[in-house]
């Protein structure tokens, strides 16, 4: 029976079988939330990439339809976007109607961006005639077009990942595409190649403005190794991305983890959301699951803080109130002699509010497996840092997966913390998600406990709540 696999996410997308990369085309038309990804219909590996397809009415829930886009003369799909031409800009629907357009790369002898076109809500689709609408024989790596309508310049805008660098294209129609400028190759990091870009619009918290932020994916060269998403915020004016003046620290990345990649947001929200693929190029083709391999995040809700003069992501989790409350605590503290231990069972959410956090000394979250199996989560104010710890489970397949994974915690004082436990996966939640560390974890028993613990010093806790999830795949 699919879905009741060892490991298999029970709250996170995964599709029945095979391999699945970067989320693609993602849009919001007609009541649904549309997340296509990048696909091999026919294995466990990266190889003859499709766009399969899958829907929600929630971000929460999914499901998964047929391929959307299968490889052919040019090449096989590579990573895009899609957007609603609801004024039939492309002229590629009927006289006075709408519909969906996808725009991809299409990776054959090179890199070319083309695109096709839905009039059913995404269920069938028409390439383009004319492919590529963007041709390339020059560039290696050309791919991932991230399109948006600007409205400020009546034009469709492009980014386009280019190795080293972001070319922004600009068009009236979808397929007449303009080069307009490019950016980012006096801008760190650039120990990778640079992938899957994005352009967007954020608010910034708990004022009237907004600012544009750039997010950039990059493999290799993530802080805890391998792939990572990076962060520009700055202005843009419909020709140029400039970024703001960066506070000390000139890379900023959007998850502290290790295991959140290729992330892009919907078109035609109201509210920005983005969603990435949980995994790293490091060891994404070894990760120990089958029949399927790969996960998505859960969807996040993206906004923009402002803080000490930088401008910081921040990230909320899209997740049904709860169905089952487990357990809620009025305050306690942990003292350095005696774990509080809790019964859990995955898909829980663990959520706590802090005091007055120690300076000095660690303390954290450990988790438990019916093998006596341990994971922790721990901070170190002191530092400025948090950890997760998955030097236990399943690790021989691949030496770059056992690690304590080290995250930032931006200078700021240690607030609340929600945390998102599936069967192979952990979503940290820092401070209302200003930082946020993704991982996967592979225990060959069942995670049952959950410890509080603390080093050195006291820990005052103004709460904690325990929530369990049922599978969405019921
Ligand atoms: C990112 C990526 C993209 C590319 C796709 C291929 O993970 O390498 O740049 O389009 O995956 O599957």
């Amino acid at each position: 029976m699919y879905y009741q696999e060892p490991h298999r996410p029970q709250i996170h997308f995964t599709p029945k079988e095979n391999w699945i990369n970067d989320p693609n085309g993602l849009v919001y038309f007609e009541g649904e939330y549309h997340l296509f990804y990048q696909r091999n219909p026919y294995g466990n590996d990266h190889d003859h990439m499709h766009w399969g397809h899958a829907v929600s009415s929630d971000l929460f829930h999914w499901e998964e339809l047929d391929i959307a886009l299968a490889p052919d003369e040019l090449g096989t799909i590579f990573s895009g976007s899609a957007v609603v031409d609801k004024d039939n800009t492309s002229g590629l629907f009927e006289e006075g109607s709408g519909g969906l357009v996808a725009i991809f790369t299409h990776d054959g002898q090179s890199q070319q961006q083309s695109i096709a076109y839905s009039s059913d809500k995404g269920r069938t689709w028409k390439k383009y005639i004319g492919n590529p609408v963007i041709e390339n024989t020059t560039i290696k790596d050309f791919r991932d077009p991230k399109v948006f309508w600007h409205k400020e310049t009546e034009k469709w805008m492009m980014v386009l990942a280019c190795g080293d660098h972001i070319q922004i294209y600009g068009s009236p129609n979808l397929i007449d595409w303009e080069y307009l400028s490019s950016f980012g190759k006096e801008y760190p990091s650039h120990e990778g190649v640079w992938e899957c870009p994005d352009l967007v619009c954020l608010p910034i918290e708990g004022t009237d403005d907004s600012i544009w932020v750039l997010i950039v994916s990059m493999n290799e060269g993530g802080p805890n190794g391998g792939s990572a998403v990076q962060y520009f915020t700055g202005s843009f004016d419909g020709i140029f991305f400039r970024p703001n003046e960066q506070a000390e620290d000139p890379v900023k990345w959007a998850d502290e983890g290790k295991d959140f990649y290729a992330a892009i947001t919907w078109d035609n929200t109201a509210k920005t959301y983005w969603i990435g693929w949980m995994n790293n190029w490091e060891y994404a083709g070894e990760v120990p699951v089958s029949p399927w391999r790969s996960s998505m995040s859960l969807v996040r809700t993206l906004t923009v803080q402002q803080v000490k003069g930088d401008y910081l992501l921040k990230q909320t989790p899209v997740i049904p109130e709860n169905q089952q409350k487990q357990l809620q605590e009025e305050p306690f503290t942990v003292q350095p002699s005696a774990y509080l231990e809790y019964e859990i069972k995955l898909p829980v959410t663990i959520n706590v509010e802090t005091k007055e956090i120690p300076n000095s000394g660690q303390w954290g979250f450990r988790l438990i497996s019916d093998q006596e199996e341990i994971f922790t989560f721990h901070f170190d104010q002191e530092k400025d840092v948090y950890f997760f710890s998955r030097t236990a489970g399943i690790l021989d397949f691949s030496k770059d997966f056992s690690k304590e994974i080290t995250g930032s915690l931006k200078g700021q004082k240690v607030k609340n913390i929600f945390s998102i436990l599936d069967q192979s996966s952990v979503e940290i939640f820092v401070n209302d998600g200003l930082s946020v560390s993704t991982n996967l974890f592979y225990p060959r028993g069942s995670i049952e406990k959950m410890q509080l613990y603390t080093e050195k010093e006291e820990v005052p806790f103004n709460g904690l709540s325990l929530e369990e999830y049922q599978s969405i795949w019921k």
